[in-house]
C-alpha cells in the first residue's frame, strides 16, 4: 500500500488522518502491527512515520531498484486491537 497526499494539500493533517484510519482498520481486523520500508533519504516520510509512532528497525541496504537504501519501520497495533476486542464484549 502507498500513502500519497497531493503536493498542494500536504501538512494539513490528511496523511495522519489516512494513517490513523489504517491503524483502526488493522486493529479491527486483528493485526498486531504494521511494518514498512521508506527511502533512507526521504526525510519527510521518515518524520511523518516517526510522528505516527513508528520506530526504526534498521537499514535495508540497496533495497530499491535504483540501488538506494531503505529504512525499516514498524508500529504495534496492539492498543487498537485490544480496543476492538473490548468493544466486542460490550
Ligand atoms: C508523507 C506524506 C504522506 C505526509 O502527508 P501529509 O498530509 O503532508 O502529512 P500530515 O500533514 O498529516 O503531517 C503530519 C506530520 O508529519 C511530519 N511531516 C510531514 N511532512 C513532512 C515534511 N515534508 N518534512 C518534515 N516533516 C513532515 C510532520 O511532523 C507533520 O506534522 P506538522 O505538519 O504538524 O509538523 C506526504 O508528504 C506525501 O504524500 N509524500 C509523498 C509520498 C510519500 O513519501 N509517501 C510515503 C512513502 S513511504
Amino acid at each position: 500500500m502507498n500513502i500519497v497526499v497531493h503536493g498542494n494539500y500536504r501538512r494539513h493533517g490528511i496523511g495522519s488522518s489516512l494513517l490513523a484510519a489504517i491503524f483502526e482498520m488493522g486493529g479491527y481486523l486483528g493485526c498486531s502491527g504494521i511494518r514498512l520500508i521508506a527511502k533512507l533519504t526521504d526525510e519527510a516520510a521518515i518524520s511523518f512515520y516517526t510522528g505516527m509512532g513508528f520506530s526504526n528497525t534498521g537499514k535495508k541496504e540497496r533495497y530499491y531498484s535504483d540501488g538506494s537504501d531503505g529504512i525499516g519501520m514498524e508500529r504495534s497495533l496492539e492498543d487498537e486491537r485490544q480496543w476492538w476486542i473490548r468493544r466486542a464484549r460490550i
